[in-house]
């Protein structure tokens, strides 16, 4: 485990995007895992900047994303979809054949995990996955709960989650209150891990994690048994 102490969240940004970069440089054809929310904002746009400067190239990535929200459509402003093509993927060279979200419509949500867990492991499983850590410890949509999860599936997100990620929505009301989700278990395959948390509530949330015993009950704290892990933060 790496705790890295940024002086500043465009530092952390940095700090992240530089590992990432650093990953694809190694391996070309790396299979990045990529969140969202508000934490890795910062660093795709760094990472947009490093591909501007001709320091990284894209074109071999495989991305796999945390989650999506169940019953919204690609065409949704609020699609994990369209904030990660805003966010990063309309601004670099990575294939869009190569740009795996879960998807969060259809009939048969359990299809729709299987196939997302089967073709992260056909592409070889992810090498790098970014994290941020929710304020009640979830990573990726893994809601604090009795047990791990093993593999993707569909959650009912909390009260918190919801409350938290009403800033995006006009109400609390218009947030959806499912999501399909990388179980704790796909996350932990991953080979190398890089969380990003930045303020005084996430540094709060990553003593929890780091320093208290490993339980279901606060799920990022999981992440203590993985043996490559690198926790970027900023107060
Ligand atoms: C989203 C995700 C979530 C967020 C978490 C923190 O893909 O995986 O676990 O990382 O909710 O969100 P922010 O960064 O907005 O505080």
């Amino acid at each position: 485990m790496v705790f890295i102490k940024a002086k500043s969240y465009e530092d952390l940004s940095k700090k992240a995007a530089t590992i990432i970069a650093a990953q694809v440089l190694k391996n070309p054809n790396s299979v990045l895992g990529f969140a969202t929310g508000s934490s890795p904002v910062g660093t795709y746009k760094q990472l947009i900047e490093l591909y501007k400067a001709g320091i990284v190239d894209f074109s071999g990535v495989t991305s796999f994303n945390l989650d999506e929200y169940w019953g919204v459509p690609i065409t949704d402003p609020n699609s994990y979809y369209a904030f990660m093509h805003e966010q990063l993927f309309n601004h670099i060279n990575i294939s869009e054949d190569k740009i795996y979200i879960p998807s969060g419509i259809g009939d048969d949500c359990c299809k729709n995990c299987a196939e997302y867990e089967q073709k992260i492991k056909e592409k070889g499983g992810v090498d790098l996955q970014l994290l941020g850590i929710g304020r009640n410890g979830h990573i990726a949509f893994n809601e604090p709960e009795e047990v791990f999860s093993v593999a993707t599936h569909q959650v009912k997100l909390t009260e918190d989650t919801i409350e938290a990620n009403a800033r995006f929505y006009n109400s609390k009301d218009e947030v959806p209150k499912t999501a399909i989700t990388m179980g704790i278990g796909t996350i932990m395959r991953a080979k190398s891990i890089l969380l990003v948390a930045n303020g005084a509530e996430k540094k709060e949330m990553l003593e929890k994690a780091f320093n208290e015993p490993v339980t279901p009950s606060n799920p990022a704290s999981v992440l203590q048994y993985h043996n490559d892990v690198t926790v970027i933060f900023a107060d």
